[in-house]
């Protein structure tokens, strides 16, 4: 039996005269992992933002199991439930004047060594400066400070973009791995549809601001509606 988690009701969010978010629905299952696909600029990460507090919306309703609607939450409970989520941002956003060693610290967990192999990297690299290393590595560093609290949720915005086709599908495999091992309900925006088909047991489509298509990540092929399907052709 599938559990909601998150329940996301008319969700809307403006930057100004923009709108980002219109009237968007979307319940969000525990155990399960979620893919949220869409053009460039759609709102997705504004979405994964409201989603784990860090972002404001305008009007609408988040719930997370027995918080009716997390906007109301105080300044303390909010950061209780922020705490809730292991983030990777677009960027990895490493801080660059810390060591990985502090990076991984950052997040005040003794265990950051183990996790290093979790996301299979050396220890040798904790000496190192994010700016020195590849991209590739640096996401694989985001990953393991998202999964060092042991999150209830795990947010990953774009695990794979500006990564070469071969470090990729390592991430992928390497998500796989963590998802699927540890059951995290897990949330990725991206523009790799390995991610979708390889570890996404969902996908949502955004499409203007609201959901246009939601399905299992297997059907997409089979069920998809036009604009999904054109969306995914311009991929390749
Ligand atoms: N803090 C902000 N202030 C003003 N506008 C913003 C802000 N954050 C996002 N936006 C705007 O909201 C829209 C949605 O942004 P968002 O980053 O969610 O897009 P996205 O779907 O994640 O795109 P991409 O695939 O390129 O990452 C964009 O037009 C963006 O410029
Ligand atoms: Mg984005």
């Amino acid at each position: 039996m599938r559990k909601v988690k998150i329940r996301i009701k008319n969700l809307s969010k403006n930057f100004g005269d923009k709108v980002v978010l219109k009237n968007l629905n979307l319940d969000i299952y525990e155990s399960e992992s979620l893919a949220i696909i869409g053009e460039s600029g759609t709102g997705k990460s504004v979405l994964t933002k409201c989603i784990d507090g860090l972002e404001d919306y305008d009007s609408g309703i988040i719930s997370y199991e027995n918080i009716d609607n997390i906007r109301n939450l105080n300044t303390q409970k909010k950061n209780e439930y922020l705490g809730k989520f292991g983030i990777l941002f677009q960027n990895a956003a490493l801080l660059d004047s810390l060591t990985v060693e502090e990076n991984l610290k950052f997040c005040k967990k003794d265990n950051f060594k183990k996790i290093l192999n979790d996301v299979a990297l050396p220890e040798s690299l904790l000496n190192e400066y994010p700016n020195n290393l590849s991209i590739g590595v640096q996401k694989r560093i985001g990953l393991a400070r998202a999964i060092l609290k042991s999150p209830e949720i795990l947010i990953l915005d774009e695990p794979t973009t500006g990564l070469d086709p071969i470090i990729g599908k390592q991430i992928n495999s390497l998500i796989k791995k963590l998802v699927k091992e540890k059951k995290i309900t897990t949330i990725t925006v991206t523009h790799d549809m390995q991610s979708v088909y390889e570890f996404s047991d969902y996908t949502a489509f955004i499409k203007k601001g609201s959901i246009s298509w939601y399905g299992k990540s297997n059907e997409i092929k089979k069920k998809g509606n036009k604009s999904l399907l054109n969306f995914i052709n311009g991929l390749y």
